[in-house]
């Protein structure tokens, strides 16, 4: 046999493969075509192929050749049905691979951090209660973070070993008079050297530096100490630090406050005790306990605002007295969610934080 007619009865098979796969329209038809065209035993292109041997030698490669491409694109129309039918063709590469028929999955939505849902509880509380939210810088001076608290200088809590002093911040530490005649400066020179804030109070000395009297705000935010990790110490933890500053406001009033700020979070008719403390920045002050499932639990501090605080901030303490107070946010946390261990705050193990949806 020559090329011409081997050709001639591959292409017209081809022709004939396109029209009925192109009307095919179910998985039955498609699969009958299969047989028709491609069956392993008496399908088209096998006979064709058989016909193969037939041809002469020389013509042989070229109608090998020939025989391929029809081959392949015998496959591409059989691919093409078969996706255009969906499935049931014979190429596994082709079959659809979405079943319909299964459950779906159900996306996965993160939850609030746990400490995130304390802090938004707390400002909803004292908002309540008059107070508006006040923010401050993490990276604080020595002034906002120590001497205008009233911290003098050999206090054990401006210790270096107990603070993150930043490495940048080199200048050395100017008097307290440079200090409170340039306030307001970015200069690092100015303020004296930077930390990361060790407490929230801070933010009571840039409120009072900024904002017009009366007051009455809180400040949420990250505190940093180098305590070892432990059950109840982490290097990172939060405070919520509150200040009330009037012309006739009371310890009386720190009282209600703190026994309506107590009753709101922990629901009931919560007990509130002061006993007798020391902090720089309040004259007197107290540690603040609660009485909840029948234990005293201590919060945090207190007090009133020690004039010398005032008079670093260029307020008369003579007309104008304050309370402030801070809480340390964690162990508010810790007591509603039952958590024991504050490592497991900030793990990011979301196994555990998933626990704490809304
Ligand atoms: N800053 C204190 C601390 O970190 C807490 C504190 C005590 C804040 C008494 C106050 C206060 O405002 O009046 O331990």
């Amino acid at each position: 046999m020559s090329l011409d007619p081997f050709v001639r009865s591959l292409d017209a098979m081809l022709e004939e493969a396109r029209a009925l796969l192109s009307s095919a329209t179910s998985a039955e038809d498609l699969e009958a075509l299969r047989v028709r065209f491609t069956g392993a035993k008496s399908g088209a292109l096998k006979t064709i192929q058989k016909g193969l041997a037939e041809v002469s030698p020389e013509d042989r490669p070229a109608a090998g050749k020939r025989f391929n491409e029809v081959r392949e694109s015998l496959q591409a129309l059989m691919d093409e049905a078969s996706q255009r039918i969906g499935g049931g063709g014979r190429s596994k590469a082709t079959r659809s691979r979405i079943d319909p028929t299964l459950p779906g999955q159900r996306p996965r939505i993160g939850v609030v951090h746990p400490i995130t849902q304390t802090i938004e509880h707390l400002k909803e509380i004292m908002g309540r209660l008059g107070f508006t939210v006040a923010e401050g810088p993490e990276i604080e001076d020595e002034w906002h973070n120590f001497v205008a608290l009233n911290i003098p200088e050999d206090h054990p809590a401006r210790d270096p070993l107990d603070n993150f002093y930043l490495a940048t911040a080199k200048s050395a530490s100017p008097s307290r008079d440079a200090m409170e005649t340039n306030l307001g400066s970015n200069d690092g020179t100015i303020g004296g050297p930077r930390l990361l804030r060790s407490q929230t109070s801070t933010v009571q000395i840039r409120v009072m530096e900024n904002e017009p009297l009366p007051m009455r705000i809180i400040s949420l935010g990250r505190v940093y100490r180098p305590d070892a990790p432990d059950a109840t110490h982490f290097p990172m933890f939060h405070q919520m630090e509150g200040l009330w500053v009037d012309e006739h406001v009371t310890m009386a009033q720190l009282k209600s406050v703190l026994k309506l700020f107590a009753t709101s979070y922990l629901g009931g008719d919560v007990k509130v005790r002061f006993r007798p403390s020391f902090f720089p920045f309040t004259e007197p002050s107290v540690e603040v306990d609660y009485w909840w499932n029948d234990q005293w639990i201590e919060f945090g501090g207190a007090g009133m605002v020690d004039p010398n605080v005032f008079r670093a901030v260029n307020i008369d303490s003579e007309r104008w007295s304050g309370f402030a107070f801070g809480l340390g946010v964690e162990r508010l946390c810790m007591r509603r969610f039952g958590i024991t261990d504050i490592r497991d705050l900030y793990r990011s193990d979301v196994r555990f934080l998933r626990q704490f949806a809304t």
